[in-house]
């Protein structure tokens, strides 16, 4: 008969407090942080030598005539090879054989060519009525790995493959977004600062021509302000290595802007700071340029997401199936309701003192979106929060997916991935994921677009 073993005890008793001390540093300064960053830089450069990190020149893939026919463009392969075969001029692709592989400039010339020559009942070009501005969206969420950066990307990518021209604009001073996008950002200079800070100086401007009528004082404007003030779109936005869609990318300097715009605002108590973004967006064009904007935020409801959601039409917030997060996004949807409603009580109040009209702020449609789904361990949580959520949230779950994060560095997401590196049925799996993800959202896109085509129809008669 075997002994039975003496159970073992577990690790955390008879731990010796002065062995633990002989194997503490000494106290940590500040100097030692600049350490750390300094090692992780370095760390940095080394693993990029190696291949592990971007190369910072980021390249989009090409696409085959399988993946366009089945995904891109309604058209059979073999009436596809026709088409290529009698129009000489239209892009050929690359390749041997049966699949040819085509750059996304390539898909978007021959699916321009499909909308003009092909079937008027089929769907070559999305839904986007003239004359209409973009649709601004938030992805917001004050819980921080939720997969707002992840839900942003996805559908900013499977809009820009469905033919939208997509602008993303990246709110958080992490810069997860500009990484994905391959975005070069030397300065708070290429980011949104100046856009805000532009802002506040107009409203100085405009104030101080007021004080100057009244004999008062003028509001003095330092030197960042006066840059900002000739700040132009061009300035901020990039190209990205997708041919339609272009980036105002963020970095750690960004993050200056917390603190900076409540300094600005006890300066001049009447600048909305809500609303540099939105007035950015309308002011100089933007809305024009683009069909839809995505807005990637900080985990924090601070004062850069507070602008990204003041400007949105659609705020899609993620959450996972988990009490957690489920908690912890009814709580962000409570310090929203207070956020905006205190802005508009105070507006309201010297609105009214003025004889003007109210103001409140309204979006389209808002949507919580469960990410990262388990539906064999999550189901019951899934349904528990559906039922609480009602219409504000999304049907679709959005599945788990090892494709993503794990499809290499040069390459975000499944949509940049080569479907050839993977198992078919793998591959089609996480697709689908997101492309039901972004079906779903382009429901709620069009039907906003839609009913706004319908008011302006009635405006004018
Ligand atoms: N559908 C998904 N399947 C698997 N992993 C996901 C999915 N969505 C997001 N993730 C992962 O979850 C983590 C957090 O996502 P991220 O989008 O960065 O969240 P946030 O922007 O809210 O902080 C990332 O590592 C991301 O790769
Ligand atoms: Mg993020």
């Amino acid at each position: 008969m075997n002994k039975p073993t003496q159970p073992s005890l577990p690790p955390y008793l008879n731990l010796d407090p002065k062995a633990a001390a002989s194997r503490l540093p000494d106290p940590i300064g500040t100097q030692r942080f600049a350490k750390a960053a300094a090692f992780c830089a370095k760390g940095r450069d080394d693993l990029a030598r190696r291949g592990y990190a971007p190369d910072g020149e980021k390249r989009l893939r090409r696409f085959s005539t399988w993946e366009i026919t089945r995904y891109l463009i309604p058209v059979a392969p073999a009436h596809l090879r026709r088409v290529l075969k009698a129009n000489p001029d239209l892009p050929q692709g690359e390749g041997e054989g049966g699949s040819k592989w085509f750059t996304l400039e390539e898909v978007l010339a021959l699916r321009q060519y499909f909308a003009n020559e092909g079937v008027s009942t089929k769907e070559y070009l999305p839904y986007r009525p003239e004359g209409l501005p973009a649709k601004v969206v938030s992805v917001a969420n004050f819980k921080g790995g939720v997969g707002k950066t992840s839900t942003a990307a996805h559908l900013a990518m499977s809009a820009a493959l469905d033919g939208y021209k997509v602008l993303v604009i990246d709110l958080d001073s992490q810069g997860s977004m500009t990484s994905i996008l391959g975005g070069k950002v030397a300065d708070e200079w290429q980011t949104v600062f100046p856009l805000i800070a532009k802002d506040y100086a107009r409203a100085v401007q405009q104030e101080n021509t007021v004080r100057v009528a009244a004999d008062q004082p003028e509001i003095l404007l330092d030197e960042t302000l006066r840059e900002a003030l000739t700040t132009l779109p061009q300035d901020v936005i990039q190209k990205t290595h997708w041919p339609n869609i272009d980036l105002i990318g963020a970095q750690l300097n960004l993050y200056w802007a917390e603190f900076q715009i409540p300094v600005w605002r006890m300066g001049l108590r009447s600048w909305p700071l809500w609303d540099g973004l939105t007035n950015f967006l309308n002011d100089d064009g933007v809305l024009e340029e683009y069909d839809v904007i995505f807005l990637d935020t900080p985990p924090a409801l601070g004062y850069l997401t507070i602008n990204a959601l003041a400007a949105a039409d659609i705020l899609l917030v993620p959450l996972g199936a988990s009490f957690l997060e489920f908690d912890s996004t009814g709580r962000f949807f409570d310090m929203l309701y207070s956020t905006f409603a205190s802005i508009e009580d105070g507006e309201n109040a010297a609105q009214r003192a003025a004889g003007l009209p109210e103001m409140k702020f309204e979006w389209d449609v808002v949507r919580a979106i469960i990410t990262r789904f388990d539906a064999s361990q999550q189901t019951d949580m899934a349904n528990v929060i559906q039922a609480y959520f009602g219409d504000f949230m999304n049907a679709y779950r959005q599945d788990y997916t090892a494709l993503v994060g794990q499809a290499g560095e040069q390459v975000n997401g499944i949509y940049e991935a080569d479907y050839r590196e993977f198992n078919r049925e793998t591959y089609v799996r996480g697709r689908e994921t997101f492309d039901r993800t972004y079906a779903e959202f382009k429901e709620l896109l069009i039907g906003c677009w839609w009913r706004d085509a319908q008011m302006e129809e009635q405006a004018n008669g």
